[in-house]
């Protein structure tokens, strides 16, 4: 069977999950969803697999290595990049470090040693929106504006599963909490003051790009902090399309949606991260990777890896971080993400939509 039809009959199974917010924790998976996703990580993965190759072969690769090495040492980085470890349930995945610190990786350490597809996170058929997606936001590399907190240099490379290319058509459109645990352009209950009506028009650490001839997004934003019931994560919406434009007011227009996903960060890296300010002045209840329904579902029976890969930009967290992961797409899916808030012409605006169902 040809891998994008089989890829099509197992989405099929996913459309009856159940989206929750945060802080629930019920999910209903049935038993042949379980058994789809299953056969679907094995297919990817060993698509993948291919893929490596014929990435190493074109060259890809180096040039990813080169490129990441330069942003590090332009940042003033001395550690080098480095390998990645399989990940196959959610306890291997929570056992591995995803902090790099191999002094024997350097610039000439042989490129399949350094981007294998070991670190590679499979398109996950469940992946879910959540609740604080805003539809309309700006092109643009530095998402900080005057936030504050863990500087984070964020690059993505995202590969076509079918075709092993990188996908040059590809918007990621990406968006966090602040330090302490606020998304911009959302006034709702669970998300910090719901009176603060000025939200509304806040648009901070939300942002979108294109790849560029290597698949690669790269922004500028911070370290996520927390909020009720969620682990830290970041959000990913892959937009693709050849007729993805982009409106003289900065946003983007034209396209689908691919992909819908959530990264994290190693738990030890959080703790390090959350005891400094202003992190730290955030009184609400950590919910660690372990405990979290989204990392549970990435990272259950699959190859899948979402979790960042990154080293110290000096001594300590405070002095920011590089973080890097590659992401492969289905471009033959098409999702319909949920959003419940829409930045326009007028500011941002409360408005609903999306099913997060093909
Ligand atoms: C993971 O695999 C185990 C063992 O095969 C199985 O019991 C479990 O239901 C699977 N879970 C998911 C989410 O696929
Ligand atoms: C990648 O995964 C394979 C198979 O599990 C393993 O043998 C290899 O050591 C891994 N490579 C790296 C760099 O982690
Ligand atoms: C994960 O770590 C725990 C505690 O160190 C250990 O008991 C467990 O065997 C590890 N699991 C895996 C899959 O490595
Ligand atoms: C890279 O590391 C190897 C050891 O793994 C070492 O022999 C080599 O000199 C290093 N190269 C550079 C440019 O640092
Ligand atoms: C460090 O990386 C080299 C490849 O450059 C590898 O051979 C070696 O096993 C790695 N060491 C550790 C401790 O992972
Ligand atoms: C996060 O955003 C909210 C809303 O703008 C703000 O009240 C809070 O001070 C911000 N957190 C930090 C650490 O700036
Ligand atoms: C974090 O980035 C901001 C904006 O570029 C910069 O002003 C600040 O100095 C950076 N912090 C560190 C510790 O590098
Ligand atoms: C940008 O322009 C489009 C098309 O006119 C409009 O729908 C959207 O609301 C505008 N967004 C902003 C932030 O101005
Ligand atoms: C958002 O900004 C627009 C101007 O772009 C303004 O008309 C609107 O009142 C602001 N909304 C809020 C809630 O402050």
């Amino acid at each position: 069977m040809k891998l994008q039809v089989f890829l099509k009959i197992a989405l099929a199974g996913f459309i009856g999950l159940s989206v929750a917010h945060p802080g629930e924790q019920h999910e209903e998976i049935d038993e042949r969803a379980l058994i789809q996703k299953r056969a679907f990580q094995e297919h990817v993965t060993r698509s993948l697999e291919k893929c490596a190759r014929q990435l190493e072969a074109s060259g890809v690769y180096k040039r990813t290595e080169a490129r990441r090495r330069d942003t590090i040492e332009s940042l003033r980085r001395s550690k080098p990049a480095g390998a990645r470890l399989t990940a196959r349930d959610p306890e291997t995945v929570l056992n591995t470090s995803h902090l790099v610190t191999n002094s024997s990786i350097n610039a000439s350490t042989a490129d399949d040693v350094l981007f294998t597809n070991n670190g590679t996170c499979v398109l996950n058929p469940e992946g879910e929106t959540g609740p604080f997606y805003v539809l309309g936001e700006y092109v643009r590399t530095d998402l900080r504006e005057s936030e504050v907190g863990v500087n984070i240099t964020l690059e993505a490379q995202f590969i076509d599963v079918d075709t092993c290319e990188p996908l040059t058509n590809m918007w990621w459109d990406v968006w966090n909490c602040n330090a302490t645990g606020v998304y911009s352009g959302v006034v709702e209950n669970g998300n910090g003051n719901a009176k603060d009506t000025a939200n509304f028009n806040r648009t901070f650490l939300r942002g979108i790009q294109q790849a560029d001839s290597d698949g690669v997004v790269r922004f500028d934003t911070l370290f996520p902090g927390h909020y009720s019931g969620r682990a830290t994560h970041h959000h990913i919406v892959a937009h693709i399309g050849d007729d993805i434009t982009v409106l003289a007011n900065g946003t983007i227009t034209g396209g689908s949606v691919a992909h819908i996903g959530q990264l994290f960060y190693d738990q030890d890296l959080i703790t390090e991260v959350e005891s400094t300010y202003p992190y730290s002045t955030n009184t609400i209840t950590i919910t660690e990777n372990a405990d979290d329904r989204v990392f549970l579902a990435e990272t259950e029976n699959t190859t899948s890896d979402p979790v960042i890969n990154y080293v110290l930009l000096g001594d300590s967290v405070e002095d920011g971080l590089f973080g890097w992961v590659t992401i492969a797409i289905d471009t033959s899916a098409s999702y319909d993400p949920k959003y419940s808030f829409v930045l326009t012409s007028s500011g941002g605006v409360e408005e609903s939509g999306g099913t997060d169902m093909k």
